[in-house]
């Protein structure tokens, strides 16, 4: 790709990677192109016009943030805006139906997530040949060629948007796009808006993206465009002394897409919190909670907070993202924030960096949205989960095997990870994996920190996924649509 290259067009880039689709509600619609692919690919260029743009989102951000003005100068709560968001990605399947041989240059793309399973950690069987294959809902076992993410304020505005696109694709008896199956994600009600189902406000640490936010919280660190947009500054291979990936010209300005279909079984993780907790050590169910997470439910980080939430800062955005394991205390002990705890695991800070080791490549940009409903009266007083729940965990880098692929295998699921510790750190205990295998993690309780506290279950259960490419628009009008 040419070294001389146009500043950032925020006109280029799907809306959903560096601003995020506003949402209440998001579907997900997993699509296969029928054997008609000229079809498809002149229908698409119909679908061009409809899909959000960065610039898009940005406007739209501003008109809800003056709506939300204009109600609290009037002292009522805001209405929502009904407004919708549509973007699209392709899978390596996608891309090689479409006939696009061109190699984007990730390997874990081109082989795809299920081929990536077991390497992730993903539980499931392996037969007399030794083949392994995850225990992932069917739907997942297909090959999935594209992925449409649908948003907007409700249901009903998701759904009718959702009809337009279909519409679009399919006319009558000519169909061009199959769905292989569709999830739908909805925000959390009420206080619980912006907080994963097992109670922790999420979306708060998020790399800030170089010369596009240009004014980052403090303690945000800023990442280069290459490290989250593909072709721009710093699109190197992290795994191999920072070569420059080599990538097709149209892959400029697009953006890997790690999608997982994340299941939590919040009342058993609830029940293990309350089991495990030791208050004669002064360790609450709510502490090892927030130990476990790296914050408080409230955002606060523990780090800075070790023993006392503090739900002020914790939504204090000029508060809650400040801090680098880096007191006095950090490195070697786990007064404050054990070493395996999920944000610690997955963006260590001074872990790395204090040794020199850069963490700019590991960074992602998650977006996603939680899906199924609040814990019913049956689910609270049996302690077992009964209804579907958890995350649709979407996650966007300029590399899969730079970003999330890395995170995931190994940061999350290597026990040895953090580096330079005095005892094994174990297991991140949110989404750390061992395949069928047992799991722990050291520093627990910060009393007695070198013990090992044994985690009997997986709540965080991946049922699919898959990694997919979401193009730059130029480059869907040029490479992926016919006119
Ligand atoms: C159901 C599964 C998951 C839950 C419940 C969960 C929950 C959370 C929460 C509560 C936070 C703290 C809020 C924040 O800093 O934004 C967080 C941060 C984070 N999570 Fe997860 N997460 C899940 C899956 C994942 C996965 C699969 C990955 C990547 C492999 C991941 C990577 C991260 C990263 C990079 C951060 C930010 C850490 C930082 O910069 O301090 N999470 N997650």
């Amino acid at each position: 790709m040419s070294a001389t290259l146009t500043p950032l067009n925020p006109a280029n880039v799907q809306g959903d990677i560096l601003v995020g689709l506003p949402k209440k509600v998001q579907h997900y619609l997993f699509f296969q192109i029928d054997n008609d692919v000229t079809s498809f690919r002149k229908r698409l260029g119909l679908l061009i016009p409809l899909i959000t743009t960065t610039a898009q989102v940005q406007d739209d951000r501003a008109k809800i943030s003056a709506n939300k003005e204009a109600a609290a100068k009037e002292g009522k709560a805001p209405e929502l805006l009904k407004l919708s968001g549509v973007n699209i990605a392709f899978s390596q399947f996608g891309l090689t139906k479409l006939g696009i041989t061109d190699n984007v240059g990730d390997t874990a793309f081109v082989e795809g997530q299920l081929k990536d399973s077991q390497n992730l950690g993903d539980a499931g069987t392996t037969d007399a040949q030794g083949n392994f294959t995850p225990d992932w809902l069917p739907a997942f076992k297909n090959q999935i060629h594209g992925l449409i993410i649908i948003s907007g304020d409700s249901e009903l505005t998701v759904s009718a948007t959702q009809a337009t696109v279909m519409a679009i694709f399919n006319i009558g008896i000519h169909i061009t796009l199959h769905e292989v199956t569709t999830l739908k994600g909805v925000v959390r009600p009420g206080a619980e808006k912006g907080h994963e189902h097992f109670g922790f406000l999420d979306g708060i640490s998020q790399p800030a993206v170089k010369e596009f936010d240009t004014k980052p919280n403090p303690g945000q660190e800023t990442v280069r465009q290459g490290v989250i947009l593909c072709g721009r500054e710093n699109d190197v291979d992290a795994n191999n002394n920072n070569t420059p990936f080599v990538r097709p010209p149209w892959a400029l300005d697009g953006s890997f897409l790690a999608l997982r279909y994340l299941f939590q079984l919040v009342p058993e993780f609830n029940t293990f919190l309350t089991q495990s907790a030791d208050p004669t050590t002064g360790l609450s169910s709510d502490l090892l909670g927030a130990r476990l997470v790296g914050r408080w439910k409230s955002g606060a980080p523990v780090d800075v907070f070790p023993l006392q939430d503090n739900p002020e800062a914790g939504t204090d955005p000029s508060q809650n993202n400040n801090f680098r394991y880096d007191f006095p205390d950090d490195q070697q002990t786990q007064d404050r924030c054990p070493f395996a705890a999920h944000t610690r695991k997955t963006n260590p800070r001074a872990d790395l960096e204090d040794l020199n080791i850069s963490t700019e490549s590991r960074r992602i940009i998650r977006r996603g949205v939680q899906f199924g409903p609040e814990l019913t009266p049956a689910e609270i007083s049996s302690g077992k989960t009964i209804e579907q729940r958890g995350l649709i965990f979407a996650a966007y880098s300029g590399s899969i095997t730079n970003g999330f692929q890395f995170v995931q295998h190994s940061w999350a699921d290597n026990t040895g990870f953090p580096i330079n510790k005095p005892v094994t750190p174990g297991f991140d205990a949110i989404i750390g994996q061992n395949g069928n295998g047992p799991r722990s993690l050291s520093g627990a309780n910060p009393k007695n920190q070198s013990a090992t506290l044994a985690l009997p279950a997986n709540w965080v259960v991946p049922k699919g996924g898959e990694y997919f490419f979401s193009p730059s628009i130029p480059a869907l009008r040029s490479t992926f649509a016919l006119a």
